[in-house]
């Protein structure tokens, strides 16, 4: 960030004040009103964040106009296309791709903690086995705090390396627990002779009674849906875990706090709810029916995967997933699948109708998830779980560009009050 040595004007009343305008190293200006309640005695307004940058960050740039999405300064196709996702996660944590070296030392280091603790096992038989996913991830993951209590003082930054490898390793152990868990099936032990994507696909689908060996391509498919998802700048999720952290909380219970916020259907739960509308749907014929649902402002019903806070031309990550959704049913022999022709046409009518168009509606990330990951055998339950395993390194680079800013302040918005003016309290008997 740097100072543009302009300055806005602001005029309220006979007083001026000026306002410093900020430069980023991409994307527009930024108006700096740290100061202006100190000197003007003013709040700014502005519920949503639509027009609030909430912090300075290093790690992510995305331009939703061109549909851009960069990740250290490097773009998300190249990424999914070249890279792979522990390769991205040691970029976004360190700021640079690795060498070769580096990347084998970060990934030993991350594969030589997948797994839990085994009194966690205990921890995970206390929920009710028809518990949402979701809801075990939230107290799991909260729980590494009681679990892992030597790598919880963010002042200490070997604790604070510890707990980053922590995170990212057990993630897909306890999502798969918590999938082997609801479905009563025993928990599967990492093994540390897989890759990253390759492990987590065996620990929710072998079983101890027969051999598993790790389909190739969806392995590679598992890692692109990791990548895609990895980081993606200020979203609800990760200002949440910024929020928590903000007070000093330790990592595990931030992160567990933006696994809470990703769970919404507006936010990480879109996947599933996109699969579940496509399926409501069922044929092509019913869709002109559901469009003009989501056209009805009578009518809550939104197409779930369409739409997005900062894209406003393509989601790029929704690029690469539909060619991902193509390849898988391709390669699985899947062809003719009614609910990617479902999505192919919803996607072809709602971009021909002017209520989509000038909303700037497009498909997002979510829309073509789904699809790829019901074709690998997830239920549409897991679809969020996979998305908070992917999105953990995203939150844990963007809690640690935080505890490491010298100048991190607790998160403590106002508000524009609108509730009863000051009024003297009255005794019950003369109410
Ligand atoms: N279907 C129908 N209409 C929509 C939709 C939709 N999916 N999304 C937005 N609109 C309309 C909305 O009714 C409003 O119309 P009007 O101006 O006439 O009142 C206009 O578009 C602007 O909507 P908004 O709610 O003010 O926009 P927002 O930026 O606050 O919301 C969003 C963004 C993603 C929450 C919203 O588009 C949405 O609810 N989409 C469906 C859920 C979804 O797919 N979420 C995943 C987002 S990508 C993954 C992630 O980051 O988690």
């Amino acid at each position: 960030m740097s100072d543009t040595n302009k300055t806005a004007k602001l005029t309220i009343g006979d007083e001026n004040y000026d306002l410093p305008i900020l430069s980023p190293s991409e994307g527009p200006d930024v108006l700096d009103i740290r100061k202006l309640y100190g000197q003007a005695d003013i709040f700014t307004y502005d519920p949503g964040f639509t027009s609030t940058a909430s912090c300075e960050s290093a790690i992510t740039y995305i331009d939703g106009e061109e549909g851009i999405l960069l990740h250290r300064g490097y773009p998300i196709d190249q990424l999914a296309g070249k890279s792979h996702f522990l390769e991205v996660c040691y970029l976004l944590l360190y700021g640079e791709l690795p060498t070769a070296a580096q990347l084998e030392d970060f990934e030993s280091r991350v594969t030589n903690h997948t797994m839990v603790h085994e009194q966690m096992h205990r921890f995970f038989t206390g929920f009710r086995r028809d518990a949402h996913p979701m809801a075990v991830m939230v107290g799991v993951v909260g729980a590494m705090s009681a679990f892992y209590h030597d790598s919880t003082d963010i002042h200490d930054p070997w604790q604070r390396e510890v707990a980053s490898i922590r995170l990212i390793a057990k993630m897909p152990t306890i999502a798969a627990m918590a999938y082997k868990y609801n479905i009563g099936q025993p928990f599967v032990y990492p093994r540390n002779d897989l890759d990253y994507s390759s492990n987590f696909l065996r620990m929710c689908f072998s079983v101890p009674a027969e051999d598993y060996n790790v389909n190739p391509i969806l392995s590679r498919a598992m890692d692109r849906i990791f990548t895609l998802h990895a980081d993606h700048e200020q979203n609800a999720s990760t200002s949440t875990v910024r929020l928590a952290s903000s007070s000093g909380a330790n990592p595990f219970a931030c992160i567990a706090a933006g696994i809470a916020c990703l769970w919404g259907p507006a936010h990480g739960g879109a996947n599933q709810a996109a699969l579940e509308s496509l399926k409501e749907i069922g044929t092509p014929d019913r869709i002109p029916e559901f469009i003009a649902r989501a056209k009805d402002k009578d009518d809550p019903f939104r197409l779930m995967g369409f739409g997005h806070r900062v894209y406003k031309n393509f989601d790029p990550r929704a690029t690469v997933m539909k060619e991902s959704a193509d390849e898988v049913l391709d390669l699985l022999g899947i062809e003719n699948n009614p609910i990617l022709a479902v999505a192919k046409e919803l996607e072809k009518q709602a971009l021909d109708d002017p209520y989509f168009v000038d909303r700037k509606l497009f498909p997002n990330v979510d829309f073509y998830s789904g699809i790829i990951l019901e074709a690998m055998g997830f239920p549409t339950s897991m679809f969020t779980p996979i998305f908070a395993l992917s999105r953990t390194v995203g939150w844990v680079s963007q809690w640690k560009e935080m505890v490491e800013d010298p100048t991190m302040k607790i998160g403590r918005p106002r508000q524009l009050y609108t509730g009863a003016q000051a009024r003297d309290y009255v005794d019950v008997e003369k109410r």
